[in-house]
């Protein structure tokens, strides 16, 4: 069943309530309409800032919550400490004393009912940095309770029952896929791991339900309310249908066609957001992860790149990785215990220079898209089904090696980044730059990245050259990091984790171990599954990954199936160790 009116929605951050102006309504002619009810400009200001101790990002969002637009707006309000303006952008930022004003920028002027508008600017402090508490637009006040009903908190507030945490991770369990968890144990050794908690695909509309019989969303729903037994649970669920699915690669090609967004909405996202807002789940916290690969396939496998694929051309041109992922966002969003996180690809594809501040951008227009807002995204997730590692420990992307940066090397290649964790930071940087909330957090999915066995450097290589002390120094054991597919030597990675480190929500496994990546060799069947020749430990490559050999295991099963002999792998070179 659709749901056509989402429940109410909610922000995170502190909201300030509004204020009312007047307006005078005038009819075609200039008399005044004596009987119409007068039009209202009304603000609410949400306010947030990132504090990195000597200083912050301010960034102030007007909300016109009143019933007529308004066609220019001065913004005011007053620090109560040494805050020192530094730059601001999307407004003109001034400063007197401990008094903030902020004019549009002209393009920016109008703000329709119902919509906002969001500036920014970098200030410097020392001592505290209390938030402001009172704002006016045009001189109408848009004071406020911080911490009034939907607020789940701002420092000190502590949120009321139901409300999202900050960080869904930290004192919860995480649930544990009894298929999953199965199939593991039944492996000799397995039983080692298999109570580690690892995501749900819903990677079909069948899956809704179960497939062949298996377990559906509502019944992994239920055994997790078990599972909680009434204390906090993450429940980590992929969202993983869209139109024209995985336009980079075959493997993962799924049921929908390039076209069938409207399918994706009513059969897909409505039915799944219908269940995760049952009352019988309240209680959990709903992790999803949103639509793996397709808004990064949008930014660097597009023409007139040598990387372009004519799939992922169709998918940018008719609109419907982002807006299926909008609609994904704002319905799942809806509801209130549900915490989304947009897949970021990982360092070795979104690290360059030219992928990096497009990526954001891309994702910024996504979430602010339909009826999609930034409010609804707690975050990010870096490294899915991938292999890069966490932190590079023997080199980092600021070494040189006699007089050359580690950037020319032919392994880093001008990449800024040599490790997913650095990536995911310095990606959350550049995302609340660009208008994410400030409080968003990152997922690295570990649940292939580890990286030992005999093969593992255990210091730096030699300062002979930069490839031989690249190449010395790196766990990531690739042949390049575009390769993807059931990667030889790789090992299960750090176990989940909560909070690890900073900006870091958690280390999950959200590709289930032992699932393949895609089928060595062309095999029939009914998902949807192509074969793609990443997955073929024979293929030289193509330019997606620069030309060079897959590295992918041979006797492979379709993805999502079990492969018994990676599984296998993964556990010997796991790092840590088992
Ligand atoms: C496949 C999905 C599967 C998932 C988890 C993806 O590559 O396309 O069908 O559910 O991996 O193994």
């Amino acid at each position: 069943m659709s749901r056509t009116n989402p429940p109410p929605r909610r922000r995170r951050g502190a909201l300030f309530t509004a204020g009312v102006l007047a307006a005078t309504a005038l009819g075609t002619g200039g008399l005044m309409q004596g009987t119409a009810s007068a039009a209202a400009f009304a603000c609410s200001v949400n306010y947030s800032a990132n504090d990195w101790g000597s200083g912050f990002t301010a960034n102030v969002t007007i909300n016109n919550v009143g019933d007529t637009a308004t066609t220019n707006w001065t913004l005011a309000y007053a620090y109560s400490g040494n805050q020192r303006l530094q730059s601001g952008w999307n407004g003109t930022w001034s400063q007197s004393g401990q008094n903030v004003t902020v004019r549009d920028a002209g393009w920016n002027a109008r703000i329709a009912a119902g919509s906002s508008v969001t500036a920014s600017a970098n200030f410097n402090y020392s001592g505290t940095n209390a938030a402001p508490t009172s704002f006016s637009v045009n001189g109408i006040a848009c004071n406020g309770n911080p911490g009034g009903p939907g607020d789940p908190g701002g420092p000190g507030d502590p949120g009321t029952p139901g409300d999202r945490v900050d960080n869904p991770y930290v004192g919860a369990d995480v649930y544990v896929n009894p298929e999953w968890s199965a199939r593991a144990a039944a492996e000799p050794g397995g039983n080692r791991i298999a109570n580690q908690p690892t995501g749900v695909w819903m990677d079909r509309i069948a899956a809704i339900n179960g497939v062949n019989g298996g377990m559906g969303l509502r019944d992994h729903l239920d055994e997790a309310v078990d599972q909680a037994g009434g204390d906090d649970l993450v429940f980590q669920v992929v969202i993983y249908n869209l139109p024209g699915r995985d336009c980079a690669a075959l493997a993962s090609n799924g049921e929908l066609g390039p076209t069938e967004i409207n399918r994706y909405k009513t059969e897909y996202i409505d039915v799944i957001a219908d269940i995760l807002a049952d009352p019988a789940y309240a209680d959990l916290r709903i992790v999803t992860v949103i639509e793996i690969d397709s808004l990064p396939n949008l930014v660097t496998n597009i023409s007139p790149r040598a990387t372009a694929t004519p799939q992922c051309d169709t998918m940018l041109a008719n609109g419907n990785y982002v807006e299926g992922v909008s609609y994904a966002l704002s319905e799942l969003g809806a509801v209130p215990n549900v915490y989304n996180y947009i897949d970021a690809g990982h360092y070795g594809w979104i690290g360059w220079d030219d992928n990096f501040g497009p990526s954001a951008d891309l994702f910024y227009q996504t979430a602010t898209h339909g009826q999609a807002t930034v409010d609804d995204v707690h975050g990010f997730i870096v490294n899915t089904a991938n292999y890069g590692p966490t932190t590079e420990p023997y080199y980092t992307i600021n070494d040189s090696v006699n007089g050359t940066s580690v950037r020319q090397s032919s392994w880093v290649d001008w990449n800024r980044y040599v490790d997913n964790q650095s990536f995911a930071q310095g990606f959350r940087q550049e995302l609340v730059g660009n208008g994410f909330r400030s409080g968003i957090g990152m997922l690295i999915d570990t649940s292939r990245n580890g990286w030992g066995g005999s093969d593992r450097p255990s210091g730096p290589g030699p300062r002979t050259d930069v490839n031989a002390y690249v190449d010395g120094s790196r766990l990531d054991g690739r042949l390049n990091t575009g390769n993807w597919c059931n990667q030889s030597g790789a090992g299960l990675g750090a176990r989940p984790t909560a909070a690890p480190a900073s900006g870091i929500d958690a280390y999950v496994w959200i590709k289930p171990p032992g699932e393949s990546d895609g089928s060595s060799s062309a095999i029939p069947n009914d998902e949807g599954k192509g074969f793609d020749r990443m997955c073929d430990p024979t293929y030289q490559g193509n330019p997606r990954n620069n030309n060079h050999p897959s590295g992918a295991l041979a006797n492979a099963p379709i993805s999502g199936h079990w492969f018994s002999a990676q599984f296998q792998q993964l556990m010997t070179n796991a790092y840590p160790p088992l």
